[in-house]
């Protein structure tokens, strides 16, 4: 029966063990996994953006040559976690049309546009430090396709994170000019870097039941804090501040404390009505139809393939 099924799966679950795509599995479960899964990869591709921006006027060929390896990379974190959302039972073509068509999400922290050289150093830094504070435990997540992505995923974004940080020190003992410039970037980037974690545990509808299922390891504000305690000490190191003046270090918790992000702001840039919402998605849009030919004459390619492997 159902309840033996559903009993089955907790058990598994409850065990550590992994859930792999022909195992049965709640309808929900099923259905959290897709929109997180789908909302991820879809970061990944639109997170392309940003940075993309920057290719054409990197300041050096070295600088050009990492930029581009970091951006080729977040397309492939893009397809494997499509591939990954398929295993599922849904189609890569549907979950871009829904991102396409606003029905699905993507990280907000894509929505702010990127002013400065030093803005590639501190996405490196501080947002896909963020990334990896959240996916290092998703490494351990209850479905088998989503773990083991993950994995691969961390890597790279630990080799991310590493590109800006040393970006930044470069900057950092560099001209005055080029001090602020770092600065001026950590001031813009810093809150929205803690949004990235989604919202305060207590408003944070989907937390309770995903960690149940233990497809998220930790709450939202959990991971804000270890990011928080993660990057303090690597701010005084590169020699800047975080623009928060309630950021003090608390001996009793061990930890240290912070101020409220700006949660209207959040929902406002979840709505669709960031900085660049509009842009971001127009990009995607046209190069989905630009790349109607590619898909078209791929398919056309594949399907002469098994004909005449058939015959
Ligand atoms: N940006 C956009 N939407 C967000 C964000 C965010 N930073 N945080 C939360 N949300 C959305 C959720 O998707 C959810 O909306 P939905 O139900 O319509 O999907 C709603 O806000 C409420 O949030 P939660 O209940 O806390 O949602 P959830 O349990 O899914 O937790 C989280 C959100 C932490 C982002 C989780 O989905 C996650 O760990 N995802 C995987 C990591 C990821 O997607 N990272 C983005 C890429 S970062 C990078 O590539 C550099």
């Amino acid at each position: 029966t159902i309840d033996d099924l559903e009993r089955q799966f907790q058990q598994i679950v409850e065990a550590d063990q992994r859930i792999e795509p022909r195992d049965w599995m709640p309808d929900g479960y099923r259905k959290t996994l897709i929109r997180q899964i789908a909302q991820h990869a879809h970061s990944e591709i639109i997170g392309m953006q940003p940075e993309g921006n920057w290719l054409t006027r990197a300041p050096s060929l070295r600088r050009k040559a990492i930029l581009m390896a970091k951006v080729q990379d977040e397309a492939g974190h893009g397809l494997y976690l499509y591939s990954a959302t398929e295993t599922l039972g849904v189609d890569r073509a549907e979950l871009t049309e829904n991102l396409i068509e606003g029905r699905q999400k993507y990280s907000s922290i894509f929505n702010y546009p990127t002013l400065s050289f030093a803005d590639v150093g501190v996405i490196g830094w501080l947002v896909d430090g963020a990334a990896i504070c959240n996916q290092v435990p998703l490494c351990r997540s209850s479905y088998g396709p989503y773990g083991r992505a993950m994995i691969r995923v961390c890597k790279e974004e630990s080799f991310h994170q590493r590109q800006g940080f040393e970006l930044l020190m470069t900057m950092m003992s560099g001209t005055q000019a080029q001090r602020e410039m770092v600065q001026e970037s950590v001031n813009r980037w810093w809150w929205p870097s803690l949004m990235m974690f989604g919202p305060p545990d207590d408003r944070s509808p989907n937390s309770a039941q995903s960690m149940a299922w233990r497809i998220k390891r930790h709450t939202n504000d959990e991971l804000r804090q270890r990011f928080v305690d993660m990057s303090v000490p690597q701010a005084e190191i590169l020699g800047v501040t975080f623009p928060d003046p309630d950021l003090r270090w608390n001996a009793e918790r061990g930890s240290y404390d912070f101020g409220e992000p700006d949660w209207d702001e959040f929902m406002q840039v979840v709505k669709g009505n960031g900085a660049t919402s509009v842009e971001r998605l127009k990009n995607r849009r046209s190069a989905h139809e630009n790349g109607a030919w590619v898909r078209a004459a791929a398919t056309a390619f594949a399907a002469r393939a098994a004909t005449a492997f058939a015959a």
